[in-house]
């Protein structure tokens, strides 16, 4: 089984073709990074950029960055052959794939299949490497839930914005933004919470897609703030610009990771035969209960993710 509450506060793409990008990443401080087979690489470059990613993964120099390679989709010709040469050939240095354009559970489970057979075959412990499913056509969104709990290796649920937009003919080329004419509210609300709700559901993590404008850091902040709020662990980033905007953003606050974890730390000892076998008191002017506790586990969970230190415990009253 997978393990599913690594960070991904920060989700940097990086052209697989492109050697020079490959070895700049590994200095950056997102907390995954994405080598891309995908969209950023030209059909003609799609079989050397392969041996390329897997040299950039075999190379090293990733510390604890989560390494991630995005194959081509299940209608091109390349997909089993990205998966076969970049697994057999850097198996042990990678931790997920991506599955862009998911459109049914089948597609992940033929993926899924696919790796267990090389993974037995090349001698890798069986289900380890993960899979991220991307969400880019109304079909892929109608059948999200499935896709989500079609395998067990299922890390992450995607939203792709760019070929989303294309897919549903939405009136509008800026990716992440408002389309112009829809001035009620905001035109990614359902899409991206059907994502958020099938990923809750199967226990998988939420990530937001990417913001093209890459020189404008306040639009990224804007639009990840969005997704942020609704309860999304992260957002793709597509330049060094945007890790450190996407890695605050999708961190708890200070004030809120010191707050939960008072809350757990209290509603620990209330709870407990020394503290009064309680189950809703008072912390401070707050009542506290089961509820309470939930919610601190969720923010709690996400700020030690994030690698974050408490500045202020809570201590239980003196008997
Ligand atoms: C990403 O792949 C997108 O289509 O937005
Ligand atoms: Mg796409």
């Amino acid at each position: 089984m997978v393990e599913a509450r690594r960070s991904r506060r920060s989700c940097l793409a990086v052209p697989g073709s492109n050697p020079r990008f490959l070895e700049k990443a590994k200095g950056l401080d997102a907390d995954q990074v994405f080598l891309d087979l995908e969209d950023s690489v030209a059909p003609i470059a799609k079989a050397d950029a392969r041996g390329t990613v897997v040299e950039a993964l075999n190379s090293g120099g990733w510390g604890e960055t989560l390494r991630v390679v995005r194959v081509n989709d299940w209608t091109t010709q390349w997909t089993y052959r990205d998966v076969v040469e970049v697994v057999e050939g850097s198996g042990p240095n990678l931790d997920c794939i991506m599955l862009p354009k998911v459109q049914t559970a089948e597609q992940v489970m033929a993926l899924d299949l696919l790796l267990t057979q090389i993974e037995m075959t090349v001698g890798l412990d069986v289900g380890r490497i993960g899979i991220e499913a991307q969400i880019e056509n109304a079909l892929g969104l109608i059948n999200v839930d499935v896709i989500a709990s079609a395998s067990p290796r299922v890390e992450t649920i995607i939203f792709g914005p760019a070929d989303f937009m294309a897919s549903i003919n939405m009136k509008s080329l800026i990716v992440g933004e408002q389309p112009p004419g829809y001035d009620v509210g905001d035109a990614f609300h359902y899409i991206l919470m059907r994502i958020l709700m099938a990923a809750r559901a199967n226990d998988k993590q939420a990530i937001d897609g990417p913001y093209l404008q890459v020189r404008d850091v306040e639009g990224f902040e804007r639009v990840a703030a969005r997704s942020a709020a609704l309860g999304f662990d992260g957002k793709w980033v597509l330049h060094p610009d945007q890790i450190a905007a996407a890695n605050a953003i999708y961190s708890p606050l200070q004030n809120d990771y010191d707050h939960a974890e008072d809350i757990l730390d209290a509603y620990d000892h209330y709870t407990s035969e020394k503290g009064g076998a309680r189950g809703a008191v008072m912390l401070g002017d707050e009542m506290i209960d089961e509820a309470s506790r939930k919610m601190a586990l969720v923010v709690s969970a996400k700020g030690r993710a994030a690698g974050m230190d408490r500045t202020s415990a809570w201590q239980p009253p003196e008997d």
